[in-house]
């Protein structure tokens, strides 16, 4: 059954990723340009304040066109190619991503050629025409290349947005409000986290108070919907591991948390005790933490002080108001294991406590399913949750477990599954029913006649005319096989 979907070809796969170094210019280039659309609306044209975000943008432009000729920035869904090639979101570039595609959008602009190097003068007349164009003109594109022809500007070239993208539903998700607070809260979080990691490690003063607010934010999150944040956590594509990846065990243990019933008080102990969890590895050197190979005994010394480093560092943290036993000693425990057979090595047993249980749990399967430097190809939900219960005596409370595996599903959210209508879909929200645990609603894999992405929510619990189900899932796929970008589906 699995030949009928074949593979995408390689050559596809060079136009879905983009390498590092493009995507880290990609991104210079949308936050440049996102602060020179916002100053050009507060700023008129010959303003002097203006002068230093001209030039700033004006050297990330010519800096692709220098490279490769010219530079197109096309608009394809909520996607931006830059050349062809989709640009990755990043932490620090998203807001100002969606802001761009935003605007544009709003304008009817779907894309830009900028054919030679650009000037002072040519770029500042290219911003204030864009900004200054009406929203919702189906004869923008039109319109903005008149006015470039009247200032005798040839190097620029704007195209409409396609009609696809606008009028035949290509998405037909809906934009839900929480989602769209969900992801800000999310990536906020990442962003203040990194802030924090950084501080700290720099010896500085590390403000934890927004990060107490966002944990708040994010508990509120959690009873409103749980499976909203959870959804955040299927998009691992950053290179930047221990964000993230604290980020995504906060989120796993708040959903716990709200499970074993704890209030909105105890939930904010747990959310940001998670998300310090690993604060201890900010002491260990990069080359440690990033080792490719395996560790010399001397660096799992190291590795093995970070439970104990953290509870230090979480000591010294001013601002994260009472620091209550609770917090300290989940940090401690993450990794002593249920037989406490893990680290750091206790002289008295004790049993490891509940906030420890509950981040042990969400740290392992959070690190098993996403992509390391040791381990490219990280397990799927699947194969992660049968690891774990394999050893479940060992290095779990079993019941915790059961409940967790409860919590992300028979199929967790973000799962690539093949359907026995022959379509792929990606898990993207359990069933709430129980009785109904292996029908979750799935966002459909398609490509149109065009070969452009679709996305179509399914829901698996959708009847066919008779007695049977319209699709049902066939078996769990890996998305790696598939050049299948999870994250793509999140955002
Ligand atoms: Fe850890
Ligand atoms: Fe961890």
């Amino acid at each position: 059954m699995e030949s009928e979907i074949q593979p995408q070809k390689e050559a596809h796969r060079s136009s879905e990723a983009m390498d590092s170094e493009l995507s880290k210019l990609g991104s210079n280039l949308i936050t440049k340009f996102h602060v020179l659309m916002r100053i050009s609306q507060i700023y008129d044209s010959k303003n002097v304040a203006l002068n230093q975000f001209i030039q700033e943008s004006l050297l990330a432009i010519n800096t692709f066109i220098q490279k490769d000729g010219n530079l197109c920035l096309k608009i394809v869904g909520d996607d931006i190619f830059l050349n062809e090639q989709r640009l990755r979101y990043s932490v620090e570039g998203f807001n100002s991503f969606k802001y761009l595609v935003i605007q544009w959008k709003k304008r009817f602009i779907g894309d830009v050629l900028y054919k030679e190097v650009l000037d002072e003068e040519t770029l500042r007349e290219f911003i204030y025409i864009l900004m200054g164009l009406e929203e919702g003109r189906e004869e923008n594109a039109t319109l903005f290349n008149e006015k470039l022809r009247e200032r005798h500007i040839s190097s620029i070239e704007v195209g409409p947005l396609e009609v696809s993208e606008r009028e035949e539903g290509a998405y037909i998700l809906e934009k839900e409000d929480s989602r769209e607070v969900a992801k800000k809260v999310f990536f906020e979080t990442i962003g203040t986290f990194k802030e924090v990691m950084t501080n700290i490690k720099g010896k500085q003063h590390a403000d934890v108070r927004k990060l107490k607010r966002l944990v708040r934010k994010a508990v509120h999150l959690v009873m409103e919907d749980e499976s909203i944040l959870l959804g955040m956590t299927a998009i691992k594509n950053y290179d930047e591991y221990t964000f993230n990846h604290s980020v995504n065990v906060s989120i796993y243990s708040l959903a716990m948390g709200r499970r074993l019933g704890f209030s909105r008080g105890v939930l904010s102990e747990l959310g940001i005790t998670a998300m310090l969890h690993d604060i201890g590895k900010s002491k260990i050197p990069l080359e440690v933490l990033n080792k490719p190979g395996a560790l010399s005994d001397e660096e799992w010394g190291q590795m093995k002080k970070h439970p104990l480093t953290g509870v230090e560092i979480v000591l010294n943290l001013k601002q994260l108001g009472e620091v209550n036993a609770k917090m300290v000693v989940g940090i401690f425990d993450h990794h002593l294991k249920n037989d406490l057979s893990g680290y750091p090595k206790l002289f008295r047993k004790k049993r490891v406590s509940l906030f420890g249980r509950v981040i042990q749990i969400a740290d392992a399967y959070d690190a098993m399913t996403t992509p390391r430097i040791y381990k490219k190809v990280p397990f799927t939900p699947e194969q992660a949750l049968a690891v774990m219960l394999k050893d479940r005596d060992v290095h779990f409370d079993s019941i915790l477990l059961k409940m967790f595996i409860g919590l992300v599903g028979v199929y967790p959210i973000g799962s690539l599954v093949l359907l026995d209508t022959h379509e792929m879909g990606i898990v993207f929200r359990p069933n709430p029913d129980p009785q109904w645990m292996e029908r979750p609603q799935v966002i459909l894999v398609e490509r149109d006649k065009r070969g452009k992405g679709m996305k179509e929510l399914a829901d698996l619990t959708e009847r066919n005319g008779g007695n049977g189900f319209k699709r049902s899932i066939v078996k769990v796929l890996d998305p790696n096989k598939y050049h299948i970008d999870i994250a793509k589906y999140f955002l």
